[in-house]
């Protein structure tokens, strides 16, 4: 298949088709209550979320990946064998090496492509995407597979009753290519700011501080995370991103028909909501409630389910931010097309 140009006869990036994958298992707020000091009021009020999925032993990030890589292939409605690039997005990478891409390429049964891990925290998503945009762009790859997959209850300490309630696990993908119907990728957004790194980090188990017995003790394996001050930065960031994306691609705030943020914290979302005063609020897409933060899954699910419900009008402009560790954030403006 020949990729299509733009009037300027430049390939432009699309996502052609979007899969996710949730575990069956829910851990409620009720479930919560039994295990640390917490109540279902405190964390409906603070965070909007009511119950979240947990991963079997089996079910690790690779495997969650692969579900819904080929979920998104099918919904593309390309073969396996027309995939010839894999990116995955995650923080809980089944192993530090082999990467997680090479290990979804063999659960899939994809052809000897490219495969390799990026990791941008809950950011991890746009990431990928822009560099698939990049890829399909020049002409270097046709059909790029973006995975963003995470076991973010591999990293959570249970007895942590400041982080344990927020996370969930899960897996969202989607197919980037230069041919077919889809989302046009109009432009992507992307910062970073290495000073505040310390706000949001799994402090042991890399090169700094490898594991020992003293870094397990001291529970350095967990997500450590300020939550207050990573409150402010994600608001503040993900509202700046928005704009400069917006702007960057031409269009108006008035424009946008969908807003998918980062699902980390509905207060979070509804302080990036007040900008875009004209949305009703059926049209800024939540997941949060069911299944907390999924790191740099949560927009890929949140699209997926969007993708699946909704039929996009090509005049319809369809705006993603994420915020994550690192710091990190970024906004991509997806348009409709005919
Ligand atoms: N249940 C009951 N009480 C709690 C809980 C809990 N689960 N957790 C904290 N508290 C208590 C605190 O101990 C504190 O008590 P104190 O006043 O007696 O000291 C009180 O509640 C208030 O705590 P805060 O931390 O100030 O609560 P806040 O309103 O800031 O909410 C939260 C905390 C939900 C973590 C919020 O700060 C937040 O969502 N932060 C952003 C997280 C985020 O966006 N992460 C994005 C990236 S994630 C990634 O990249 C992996």
């Amino acid at each position: 298949m020949v990729n299509q140009l733009n009037s300027s006869g430049m390939i432009k990036a699309k996502i052609i088709g979007t899969g996710s994958f949730l575990p069956e298992r829910v851990l409620s707020n009720q479930d919560l209550e039994k295990m640390v000091e917490t109540s279902d009021e405190w964390i409906v009020t603070r965070t909007g979320i009511k119950e979240r999925r947990l991963a079997l032993p089996e079910e690790y990030t690779s495997h969650m990946g692969a579900n819904a890589a080929r979920k998104a292939i099918e919904s593309a409605g390309i073969l396996v064998d027309q995939i010839d690039f894999i990116i995955v997005a995650t923080i809980t990478p089944d192993f530090v090496f082999p990467s997680t891409a090479c290990l979804i390429q063999k659960q899939i049964g994809a052809r000897f492509v490219p495969s390799m891990d990026i990791q941008a925290a809950c950011t991890g998503f746009l990431y990928a995407i822009s560099i698939a945009k990049s890829f399909v762009e020049s002409g270097t790859y046709k059909n790029i597979l973006v995975i963003a997959s995470e076991k973010l209850s591999s990293i959570t300490n249970y007895e942590d009753r400041s982080t344990c309630v927020l996370f969930g696990d899960g897996a969202g993908a989607c197919v980037v290519s230069g041919t077919g119907k889809g989302l046009l990728i109009e432009h992507v957004t992307l910062g970073s700011d290495g000073e505040q790194a310390e706000l949001l980090m799994m402090p042991a188990g890399g090169s700094r501080r490898p594991a020992s017995i003293e870094t397990v003790s001291q529970k350095e394996h967990y997500i450590k995370m300020a939550g207050n001050e990573v409150f402010k930065h994600a608001v503040r960031r993900m509202e700046s991103a928005c704009k400069e994306c917006i702007e960057a691609a031409g269009s108006s705030e008035d424009q946008i028909t969908y807003l998918i943020p980062h699902q980390a914290n509905l207060r979070i979302i509804d302080a990036i909501a007040k900008r875009f005063e004209h949305l009703p609020s059926d049209r800024i897409f939540k997941t949060v409630h069911k299944y907390g933060n999924t790191s740099a899954s949560s927009i890929g699910i949140a699209l997926d389910e969007l993708y699946r419900t909704y039929i996009v009008q090509p005049s319809d402009q369809i705006l993603l931010t994420a915020f994550g560790g690192g710091l990190t954030w970024g906004a991509a403006l997806l348009k409709g097309t005919i």
